[in-house]
């Protein structure tokens, strides 16, 4: 194990005549003992030959996939390396609107030519469904310079797009598939999840481990199917990943692997909690949780159990949800928008944690009135565009209130967080009706973000 021969590294005697500065002294809990940088015997993360070769052809076997890269800079490199490895600078893509920022940067730094994709949302829920096959293919008949795809499956919330079929269409258009499976690195280690994005077709995938499972924060894997695809996303990632790999991360990448290896059990005590839960949570009588309701939309493809999305029905916002359960309850919940809220649940969850969660929301749920407290959800549109993004934010640029912004074309990136998702990029005009979008979620408390300055500044193209 990488963290043992770390440990026994640490208690050699060596003394560290390099970087990190710290020397492996601090005496503060955290672990400076196994942070290292690339000393003879623990290999090189960008040209790995020992044992984070080893590494990763073990992470390959386990996540099906020909191919796997260790990432310390979360999903977020691995996206920046596979847009810039699967598209020639200045290409065509086709890009699911929902795709987090990080796509979105990437389409900025290839100047990239991004159609946009906006997939339908869940009737009255406010949530984005599956990718729809059929609107990919007409896309990519109507316009057959798209070389790549990119969509992100699972969603936040767990919607899960039909990847096998759009990877056939796909590649049947002679366009590469990359799909941001950041939120579904569980998925192959339990038949109780969808499948896996790279085992249904995907040329690329990325997954965050540290999202759902036993993994620090910021480790991720980049998972390819071709040779010739993995050449090109090793060399960009030495472009956008750090040169100064943490030997903390990779361990904790090494350790949540051999967890894996032996994690059947543990997966199936994890997917009866969920059922148990789910069965118990029948009883609620406002609030629902319950991912039939979402996977019984006819434009939803399959959910992620592992989500659990908690619907309000009216009886409150998901937002006054989530002060409830932190203030009374001390339970943190990932996230709340519109009339839901988040739980994100894993294999180390705990019986004692989904009964106090099950006991919060059934006393919560026996306070609620008849009354409607309907909120509103995110009506995203795709504006109208002028400019490429990256031929948007090299133009001048200007700053003024987005309340005079009417007719104009963004430099900016305008989002609502969460989940961030932008409603306009820039390139795109700002209209009326996006406008008057902004001005109702920002008087129901939603943050608005844009990347230039505090909102409601906005950069404009000059
Ligand atoms: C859908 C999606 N993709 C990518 C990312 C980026 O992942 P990471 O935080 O591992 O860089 C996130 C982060 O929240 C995400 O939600």
């Amino acid at each position: 194990m990488l963290s043992e021969k770390l440990k026994d590294y640490a208690n050699s005697g060596v003394y560290p005549f390099h970087m990190p500065g710290h020397k492996r002294t601090a005496e503060s809990g955290l672990p400076y003992d196994i942070d290292i940088t690339e000393i003879d015997g623990f290999d090189n993360l960008h040209e790995p030959q020992g044992c984070l070769a080893q590494l990763q052809e073990n992470a390959a076997e386990l996540f099906c996939s020909r191919y796997a890269f260790a990432l310390v800079n979360g999903s977020t490199v691995g996206i920046l390396a596979a847009v810039r490895a699967m598209a020639k600078e200045g290409g065509r893509v086709l890009i699911a609107r929902n795709c987090h920022m990080a796509v979105y940067h990437a389409v900025e730094l290839c100047r990239l030519d991004a159609e946009y994709l906006l997939p339908e949302t869940v009737d009255g829920l406010g949530i984005f469904a599956s990718v729809s096959p059929e609107a990919i293919e007409q896309r990519l008949k109507a316009n057959p310079e798209i070389s790549l795809v990119v969509i992100t499956s699972p969603t936040y919330e767990g919607v899960v797009s039909d990847v096998k079929r759009i990877s056939e269409i796909c590649h049947r258009y002679g366009a590469k598939l990359f799909v941001d499976e950041a939120h579904g690195a569980h998925f192959p280690f339990s038949d109780r999840f969808p499948q896996s994005a790279i085992q249904c077709g995907a040329d690329a995938a990325v997954v965050s481990l540290h999202k759902t499972l036993p993994a620090m924060t910021q480790t991720a894997l980049l998972l390819a199917n071709s040779n010739d695809l993995a050449g090109e996303l090793k060399r960009q990632l030495s472009v956008f990943e750090t040169s100064s790999p943490s030997y903390v991360l990779l361990a904790s990448i090494d350790r949540c692997l051999d967890f894996l290896r032996h994690s059947r059990d543990t997966f199936d005590a994890y997917t009866k909690r969920l059922t148990k839960l789910y069965e118990a949570a029948g009883s609620l009588r406002h609030l629902t949780v319950s991912y039939d309701r979402l996977a019984a939309c006819e434009n939803v493809f399959d959910v992620d159990i592992g989500k659990l999305c908690i619907f309000c029905n009216g009886s409150m916002s998901g937002k006054a949800l989530m002060e409830i359960l932190r203030s009374d309850y001390q339970i943190e919940l990932e996230m709340a928008l519109g009339d839901y809220a988040l739980a994100m649940t894993s294999v180390c969850d705990t019986d004692e944690g989904f009964d106090r969660l099950l006991n919060a929301l059934k006393e919560i749920d026996n306070r609620c009135d008849d009354a409607d407290h309907s909120s509103n959800n995110i009506p995203y549109s795709l504006p109208q565009r002028r400019f490429t993004i990256g031929e948007a934010v090299n133009a001048d640029g200007e700053m003024i209130d987005i309340s005079n912004a009417e007719g104009k074309t963004s430099r900016d990136y305008v989002r609502v967080y969460p989940p961030g998702i932008p409603m306009i990029v820039p390139g795109e005009v700002i209209d009326r009706d996006v406008l008057s979008q902004l001005r109702a979620l920002e008087a129901s408390g939603n943050e608005i973000l844009t990347d230039s300055s505090a909102f409601p500044l906005i950069s404009i193209i000059g």
